[in-house]
């Protein structure tokens, strides 16, 4: 069964409106656990959009993202947000001035998830999982390099245990060993833990190394609405 899935999904900035751009059209596609995707194509093919949709922080003008059989539109979505799906940006969204530790809580502190140990003790446990090991955990994120930036970025998205990781570009600024170290990172994500990670990508390796690629197809230029 697909933990996400797209049906007919189109989408519209500025709606239905007369000339409203539409950017993406008839969309469909299933997306399993335990399997990683790449998203390919142009630049402003639509693919950040398409992840915002997935990320229920924008919904369809058309059709609908289902999420567990269920009609993302209506579910809570600040919960699925903060809960169920977790983001990785290309920049890392992460705070500067704070330490690695206090980024991860931070984010666990958002969730409003219950957890059952000590936050700080899972916080350690996926530094581990990114492969950074506990001296990190107090450094403060603007002495670390890109590529552990991106690790701790994984580590605070994994910390409230999504089932989907949806990542825009995660390995652009990085040298291709890093890349394929952060993109062994997420296939054992998807492959060992079962999670659902899905990747915008420009790159032909990124692509190689994930499992499935979905090629999203510019418009036709200056596509309409009706
Ligand atoms: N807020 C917005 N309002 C209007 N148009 C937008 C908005 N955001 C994006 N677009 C347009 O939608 C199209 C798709 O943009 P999107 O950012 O999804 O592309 P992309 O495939 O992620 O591109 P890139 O590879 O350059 O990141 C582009 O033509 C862009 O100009
Ligand atoms: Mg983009």
């Amino acid at each position: 069964m697909a933990i996400l899935e797209l049906q007919n999904v189109g989408y519209s900035y500025s709606g239905n409106v007369k000339n409203a751009k539409k950017v993406l059209s008839g969309l469909n596609y299933e997306f399993d656990k335990g399997v990683v995707y790449s998203i390919t194509g142009r630049s402003g093919a639509g693919k950040t959009t398409l992840l915002s949709l997935l990320s229920g922080l924008t919904t369809p003008t058309e059709g609908k993202v289902m999420f567990d059989e269920k009609d993302l539109s209506t579910l809570d979505r600040y919960d699925y947000r903060s809960q169920q799906v977790g983001v990785v940006f290309q920049q890392f969204n992460l705070l500067p001035h704070l330490t690695v530790l206090e980024n991860i809580i931070l984010s666990m502190d958002a969730s409003k998830k219950k957890f059952d140990r000590p936050k700080k003790e899972i916080a350690l446990e996926m530094l581990n999982e990114v492969d950074l090991d506990e001296s990190y955990a107090n450094k403060r994120i603007l002495k670390l390099s890109g590529g552990e930036q991106q690790r701790v970025a994984i580590a605070r998205t994994l910390s409230f245990d999504p089932e989907v990781i949806l990542a825009d570009e995660p390995t652009g600024n990085l040298d291709l060993t890093t890349q394929d170290e952060i993109m062994s990172i997420f296939t054992k994500l998807a492959h060992e833990e079962n999670r659902c990670v899905i990747i915008v990508t420009h790159s032909p390796e990124v692509a190689k190394l994930s499992d499935k690629v979905f090629n999203l197809a510019p418009l036709k230029k200056g596509a309409k609405v009706r």
